[in-house]
């Protein structure tokens, strides 16, 4: 055989072992099947035609009883033109997820790359590698839906401010920074959605940000997700709250947002025109559609009784601008909303518009061929996608103390290894909720077992940890092995969805079993905390016979690996928290229910996250230390900087919106030319210590003082390794209209003349003289 032909050859043979390997699962074609002849040259099967051609003639051909079955997740098939049903509800937070329906694991899929939760990926502080984890779940996400496992949209992830550290769900967030969770949101969602390379129409599969918005409140003292009333400032809505969502529809061409249950400032967010109509749709310009959480339509009838018919509700939230109802509330009420005037066809035409189109987007209505068409098992769980969630789970790993450098262990020195606590032999608890079957787990006590002779005992059942009377064992364990490894902290039983905390102390005799461990212990002791949540360890952290602390999050299916190799040096932990960790008593003072960003001193009300908030800390936000230590020197940055404005807009500062200190020494961002804001930055990192490591710059701002300011805020960071010895010079780009205007409290964003601080870190602060210059440019 000739070469060419060897590898024609082998070709066939790939491609033949590949139909066999997935025969039987292949879903058929959702739509425009070639073996339909009755369907197969309607109009919308033309993939040759503009998508909103397509789309325009598949909703002319509708009857209004056929579109209302199709306003719902489980839309109903229209046989008569060869239109399958779908399930629109799939979920993939990090990893493909059964969460929802849409979603079936068995089979030729057992399983699906289960990344760490999201709060550890954020962790990383890796831009680069949320955009890949999403590019590597979408690979998987297609595979599935080819073999008839999964959809194609899929409604992750959750980009919602971590407001509470009580919040059940603070697990699924990349955390407290509006900045910080909005560069996740954009690189998720790139990822997942693929390149954009024809001009961001064609999708790999549909990514949704969630839950829009000001939605962070489960289950808390008597409040509930269902029933509350989110008293949002303006303010606060521009500059926290809706940051993430705007930075997703706009920069990330996000295919979908959802709404959330709550209401803000009276009014569901899903009937809510303001919300929907206006922000996501004429100033967002999202290209996709807007879905309701699941029974969230159903939810503001019939619990918050927001109108006082049903079809009223149905037509409230579709002129809001809902496209799709996750719930059957539409189906059920919209027939009768049409026929009584209280909604047209034409705005559930509008509607339809928003959702087909993304299927058609998708390749649904293109046939059985198609870009990812080859995509099967094989592509699922693949070593290369193993080793990202490996790498992952490194990267996410927070070194928050290391007194005397106890840390890293060595095989050599430490032989025999006491790893100890509830969460000590974790698997379902790496991967936190929506979360799907993984590939498989290493558990810490299996990870720690590849360095060194482990001697295993739980301490206590559970993370409740009710009791103490195996507490002894641990003790014993820990004074006959060279270190003790205690893997202490909380899972789905003490923070998950609908169950926000009331305590942030560890639960039960947690505290208890480390002390008394560590008391025993020969060697030194290593505790490491699995949580989604921040949790007080002040005890801990002011103990000195605990040597360290590693915060693993929820670390994914090789968070055992991964919590190991930081354990013995393979890996050099560089993580850094993306939330504060406040001591108990903030939650004593503070009412989760109040969603106020800005401290309030002649109400003792504290504030909340690094960016108001300026109490005591257990740890603080982008808290993190390395085995290995950087110095940082800032190159060269503008000290100066001229904002070109319109006349008016010095002139004409309303008065009631800024006080009078301000007035005509800010300038509104829409009045200015954005383009021409651009700083650069440049810093020079070295590693001054004996091993390498990955360091990561964070720069904050400072803008002029003015009382309802924040104190600081993250406008940037970088991630980057430097081998020992060597230096590292970093460029950051900041833009003036996005990274340091503020919003006053009416919302609107300006910039504020003056010096702006720039922070490195908590190091150096560099001033930066901003100045309004009025003839640059023409009305
Ligand atoms: C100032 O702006 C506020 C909010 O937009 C408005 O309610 C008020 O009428 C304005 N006042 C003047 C004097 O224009
Ligand atoms: C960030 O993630 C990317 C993608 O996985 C990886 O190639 C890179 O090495 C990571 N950066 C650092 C500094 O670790």
């Amino acid at each position: 055989m000739s070469q060419r032909k060897y590898a024609y050859f082998v070709l066939i043979l790939v491609l033949v072992l590949h139909a066999f390997s997935y025969s039987g699962e292949a879903r058929q074609p959702f739509a425009c099947d070639p073996a339909n002849a009755v369907t197969r040259n309607l109009r919308f099967c033309k993939a040759s035609l503009p998508i909103h051609v397509r789309v325009q003639d598949l909703i002319g051909r509708l009857t209004l009883q056929e579109k209302i079955k199709l306003l719902v997740n489980n839309a109903a098939p229209v046989e008569r033109l060869g239109v399958n049903g779908y399930e629109w509800w799939s979920e993939a937070l990090h990893g493909v997820s059964n969460t929802g329906p849409g979603v079936k694991f068995g089979g030729a899929f057992p399983g699906a790359t289960s990344f760490p939760q999201v709060i550890t990926t954020a962790a990383s502080f890796n831009a680069s590698l949320w955009e890949e984890i999403g590019r590597v779940v979408s690979e998987e996400g297609r595979a599935m839906y080819n073999g008839g496992a999964a959809g194609l949209t899929f409604w992750s992830p959750n980009v919602n401010i971590l407001r509470d550290p009580r919040w059940g769900r603070c697990q699924e967030t990349p955390g407290e920074d509006p900045h910080l969770v909005a560069r996740y949101a954009v690189s998720y969602v790139k990822g997942l959605q693929g390149g954009g390379d024809r001009g961001n129409s064609r999708l790999k599969v549909a990514a949704c940000c969630k839950h829009y918005t000001a939605y962070d409140l489960d289950d808390w003292n008597g409040f509930d997700r269902y029933h509350f009333n989110a008293k949002v400032s303006m303010q606060d809505l521009e500059d926290t709250y809706n940051v993430p969502f705007k930075a997703c529809v706009v920069e990330g061409n996000v295919a979908s947002v959802m709404c959330s249950y709550n209401q803000i400032n009276g009014k569901p967010t899903c009937a809510d025109p303001t919300l929907l109509r206006d922000t996501i749709r004429a100033q967002w310009h999202l290209n996709g559609y807007i879905v309701s959480d699941c029974d969230s339509v159903g939810v503001l009838f019939d619990q918050q009784h927001y109108t006082r018919f049903p079809e009223d509700a149905a037509a409230a939230t579709i002129k809001a601008g809902l496209d799709l109802d996750c719930g059957p509330f539409l189906a059920i009420y919209t027939e009768q909303a049409v026929r009584t005037g209280k909604v047209s066809e034409v705005e559930i035409n509008y509607a339809l518009a928003n959702t087909i189109t993304v299927q058609m987007r998708l390749g649904m209505f293109d046939g059985p061929n198609g870009p990812y068409a080859n995509l099967g098992p094989r592509d699922v769980c693949t070593p290369a996608h193993q080793q990202l969630a490996l790498q992952a789970a490194r990267e996410g790993m927070v070194l928050l103390k290391n007194i005397g450098r106890a840390l890293p262990l060595s095989p050599q020195r430490h032989r025999t290894v006491a790893v100890i606590g509830p969460n000590s032999d974790a698997t379902t608890t790496m991967i936190g909720n929506y979360a799907g079957v993984p590939c498989g787990y290493i558990s810490p006590v299996q990870g720690i077992a590849r360095y060194a002779k482990t001697v295993h005992q739980h301490g206590c059942m559970g993370v409740a940890c009710p009791e103490n009377q195996h507490f002894g064992l641990a003790e014993i364990a820990a004074r006959h092995a060279d270190a003790t490894v205690l893997v202490m902290g909380l899972d789905q039983s003490i923070e998950a969805e609908a169950k926000d905390r009331v305590s942030l102390l560890l639960p039960g005799r947690q505290q208890e079993l480390i002390s008394r461990a560590a008391m025993a212990s020969k060697g030194p002791v290593v505790l490491v905390l699995m949580s989604g949540g921040p949790i007080d360890v002040t005890f801990a952290k002011n103990d000195p016979r605990v040597s360290a602390i590693v915060w693993a999050g929820y670390p994914g299916q090789a968070g055992g690996a991964a919590i190991a190799d930081v354990l013995f040096g393979t890996a050099n932990p560089g993580g850094k928290l993306p939330m504060t960790w406040y001591p108990q008593d903030y939650v004593a003072k503070v009412s989760m229910a109040n969603m106020d960003m800005r401290a309030d001193p002649a109400r003792h009300y504290p504030g909340r996250t690094y960016r108001f908030y300026k109490g005591p800390t257990v740890f603080p936000f982008g808290a993190g230390l390395s085995y290995t230590r950087f110095n940082q020197r800032l190159v060269s940055a503008p000290v100066t900087l001229s904002v070109p404005t319109l006349q008016y807009d010095l002139e004409g500062i309303n008065s009631t919106t800024i006080s009078t200190a301000m007035k005509k020494k800010a300038v509104r961002t829409i009045h200015t030319n954005c383009d021409s804001l651009d700083l650069n930055i440049h810093i020079d990192v070295k590693n001054i210590g004996d091993l390498d490591g990955t360091h990561t710059v964070l720069i904050f701002s400072t803008p002029p003082p003015g009382a309802t300011f924040p104190e600081k805020q993250l406008v940037a960071f970088e991630k980057f390794h430097v081998v020992a010895g060597a230096q590292q010079r970093v460029m950051i780009n900041i833009n003036a209209c996005k990274h340091l205007s503020v919003a006053d409290e009416y919302g609107i964003r300006r910039i504020f003349m003056g010096e702006h601080k720039i922070h490195v870190g908590d190091g150096f602060k560099h001033s930066i003289t901003f100045q309004a210059s009025k003839d640059e440019i023409k009305v």
